[in-house]
């Protein structure tokens, strides 16, 4: 069954593209070995791993050794935090994240509180960016790992990765990001953001779910995921999921070829979001960073309307199009919590329910976008007679 309706819900996660699915079919039922077998089977499906490690390898700028398959960006994460926690603990038990990182990060840090480990965790400003001499300040000689990640999934700002890893270097503390929500939308290279651990997903970038990568520079200390047959060069053991692999390759590929134009359609778009928003609505105003963003992500919120968050996006959802109150997880968070990423950048936990994340993506066109917009209009007008009998609109 397809499901009809208007999909600008891109940064949970996107439809898989007809290219990459054609690309992983012949994985399923004609190169089907394990990439370990020793047969012609075997060996094939191992050259085709291999291929898809360089493919992914070349998109980040690192050695196709330096680049381990995952489940996706939450066991990345996982990894990431623990296997150097666990394998660096000798020299010191400090860890540094921002405080907007995604749940996957926050809970690991949780996790490794509980084992021993003393977590700090960094400010932002009220545009969501990280703030550097916070950093300097807070790496001591005890700590091993700062985690920021290279856009947020909740706002779209994008963080100074590049200043980030300047500074892990200079004080040679291993430097990991999330590059989920960055990774094939725009450019991601781990040397020239002296970047160490790198998380990527498929499921964000038209790919399959449930595959995903961890980029480790050569020489860093990291322990392994899983233990067991000894794939991916000891450190996460399992058989292949090779389709999945082949499919985040080709997606990666994708991505890669298509960003520039891509990025600048998507960047038009969400100017005109903008515009409507500011040009139709009083009281709108946006979260996050006004110019250092993701192309197709937009945060925003009506002042005296953020309590009807939710019930916007469900009159929304019975007009068929599907936007997100904050993050994917939040929203399905039942008793709807404030986010953490608002109340960082300053809003209160009022507030910071209030939310509406527009994210676009390959398949959004510009008439689904006038579509939302009219739509937004429509039910902001509904909701304002009923509840404020003040409206908010200028339509
Ligand atoms: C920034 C960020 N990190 C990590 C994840 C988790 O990725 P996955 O769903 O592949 O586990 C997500 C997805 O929601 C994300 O947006």
């Amino acid at each position: 069954m397809e499901t009809e309706g208007i999909y600008l819900d891109n940064a949970a996660t996107t439809r898989v593209d007809d290219r990459v699915i054609r690309s992983m079919i012949p994985v399923f039922s004609q190169e089907y070995g394990n990439a370990s077998s020793l047969h012609h089977f075997g060996t094939q499906a191992r050259e085709v791993l291999e291929n898809s490690r360089t493919t992914l390898a070349e998109c980040i700028g690192a050695d196709s050794g330096e680049v381990y398959f995952t489940s996706g960006g939450t066991e990345s994460n996982n990894w990431a935090l623990k296997g150097i926690a666990e394998s660096n603990r000798h020299k010191g038990r400090h860890i540094i994240v921002s405080s907007i990182e995604h749940d996957c990060v926050l809970n690991t840090c949780n996790w490794l509180a509980g084992q021993g480990f003393f977590v700090t965790y960094l400010p932002v400003d009220s545009s969501g960016l990280v703030d550097l001499e916070t950093l300097k300040k807070a790496i001591n000689p005890k700590t091993i790992l700062v985690s920021v990640m290279h856009a947020n999934n909740e706002i779209g700002t994008i963080e100074p990765v590049e200043e980030i890893g300047r500074i892990c270097k200079k004080h040679d503390v291993y430097f990991h990001s999330d590059a989920c929500q960055s990774f094939g939308k725009i450019p991601v290279d781990v040397n020239a953001m002296g970047i160490d651990l790198l998380t990527v997903n498929s499921h964000k970038i038209y790919g399959p779910k449930g595959i995903g990568a961890l980029y480790v520079r050569k020489g860093v200390d990291i322990a392994p995921m899983l233990h067991g047959g000894g794939q991916e060069a000891g450190l996460r053991s399992t058989t292949e999921n090779m389709p999945a692999i082949v499919g985040f390759a080709e997606a990666a590929a994708i991505c890669l070829r298509e960003m520039k134009s891509e990025a600048i359609r998507l960047s038009l778009l969400r100017e005109k979001l903008v515009r409507f928003i500011f040009a139709e609505c009083e009281n709108a105003y946006i979260n996050g960073h006004q110019v250092q963003r993701l192309p197709g992500h937009l945060s925003f919120s009506f002042h005296g309307l953020e309590g009807e968050t939710i019930r916007l996006l469900l009159m929304l959802d019975e007009m068929g199009i599907a936007v997100s109150a904050g993050s994917a997880c939040s929203s399905n968070d039942k008793s709807h919590n404030a986010s953490h990423v608002l109340q960082a950048i300053g809003l209160n936990p009022f507030e910071a329910r209030g939310a509406i994340r527009v994210s676009m993506g390959r398949f959004t066109t510009e008439a689904q976008l006038n579509i939302f917009t009219d739509s937004l209009g429509q039910a902001l007008k509904s909701l304002t007679s009923i509840f404020s009998g003040n409206s908010i609109m200028n339509l």
